[in-house]
């Protein structure tokens, strides 16, 4: 069965004047879709990455199947990006990895 990969930057900073993905919670976010992969048995590969270069965005994950980024990343985005990276298996990019953004919290 083909599966859609998922990356959630986990990169740290100490430095509070500098975001970072682990300051603001991305570990979280791991543990959240890794329950919800399970749980629902979806063909997502989920891994950990450090540093997309988005750090102003912290947290920030990526399909790598779409391309797609998901900046801000809260708890409550968890369903919809795993809803998003599962489409994105029948779904070929339509846009290139590097111009696919997406906010999720406006
Ligand atoms: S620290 Fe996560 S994108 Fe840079």
């Amino acid at each position: 069965m083909a599966k859609a990969c998922l990356m959630v930057c986990i990169n740290r900073r100490e430095n509070p004047l500098h975001p970072s993905c682990a300051m603001r919670g991305s570990l979280d976010l791991v543990s959240a879709c890794l329950a919800e992969i399970e749980r629902h048995h979806l063909p997502i590969e989920l891994e950990t990455f450090h540093c997309f270069g988005h750090c102003q965005y912290a947290p920030v994950m990526r399909c790598l199947t779409s391309g797609q980024f998901y900046h801000h990343v809260r708890l409550q985005d968890i369903p919809f990006i795993l809803q998003q990276t599962q489409a994105s298996i029948m779904q070929p990019a339509v846009t290139t990895p590097s111009t696919a953004l997406l906010h999720v919290k406006s």
